[in-house]
């Protein structure tokens, strides 16, 4: 399965689900895609893309709760909860909670478990840091980021795996084609003989697009602020 997700991280309004989610809904009609496309917008906005999308366009969380509740977890919002607002994927694990929030492997995985649970697909993103690179640490660090942040019980159509060098989050910067293809072999690796799809994530544009998405095992992008406007996720889609 082939894969483009936009995450929109802490932007949107109505006013964009009318329309990023409503343009992209309309191009999907009318032309023929190879991949799958999803918009990831902050919560309160999820119901909306739901109602906003057709067929041919997934919508997904940028997070879950490691709680199953329902109970007393405030500012928390279930997998269930998200799986019943139309949701079918949920991002867990980007390395932007990860860092800014504290969230460990041990934590990710449970919030990918819930996902599971809820018959939702755990979108889970890893990753190494500038410095774990430059120390040569990056293929150990998201070999391990994987072993333990994967959920149990996942099978090839019900997890997705993201490979995000934080570095490359939002600085242009993206890494080579030849050190993607040997990450995401890393990733494969410890996968063993099952395999989920693995993106790519970081400064993917529609300029880049083409050549990462053509990587050897490269199954689709997760995009982040190139997925704020039409134009630009519709150009990496049709990439894909
Ligand atoms: P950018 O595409 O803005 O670099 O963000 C990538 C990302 O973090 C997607 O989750």
């Amino acid at each position: 399965m082939r894969l483009v997700a936009g995450n929109w991280k802490m932007n949107g309004s109505p006013a964009a689900v009318t329309d990023l989610v409503a343009g992209l809904t309309q191009r999907l009609r009318a032309a023929e895609v190879g991949c799958t496309a999803a918009v990831c917008p902050p919560a309160h906005l999820l119901a909306a893309a739901v109602a906003a999308a057709g067929a041919g366009l997934a919508v997904g969380s940028q997070d879950c709760s490691d709680e199953a509740g329902p109970g007393a977890f405030t500012g928390e919002i279930s997998a269930f909860m998200l799986a019943e607002t139309g949701c079918r994927y949920a991002i867990v694990g980007h390395s932007e909670r990860r860092q800014r929030h504290g969230e460990s492997n041990t934590l990710v995985r449970a919030k990918a478990s819930r996902a599971l649970a809820a018959g939702l697909v755990p979108i889970v993103c890893v990753g190494e840091t500038l410095k774990q690179r430059e120390a040569g640490d990056a293929a150990a660090v998201v070999s391990e980021q994987v072993q333990e942040s994967l959920p149990e019980g996942w099978s090839t159509d019900t997890l997705v795996i993201a490979y995000e060098p934080v570095w490359a989050i939002g600085t242009g910067l993206t890494a080579t084609a030849a050190d993607i293809a040997e990450m995401h072999s890393a990733i494969g690796a410890v996968m063993g003989s099952r395999r989920a799809a693995i993106l790519y994530g970081g400064s993917v544009k529609p300029g880049n697009a083409a050549e990462i998405l053509g990587t050897e095992g490269v199954n689709g992008a997760l995009i982040g602020g190139a997925s704020l406007k039409l134009d630009d996720f519709w150009g990496i889609v049709t990439a894909a």
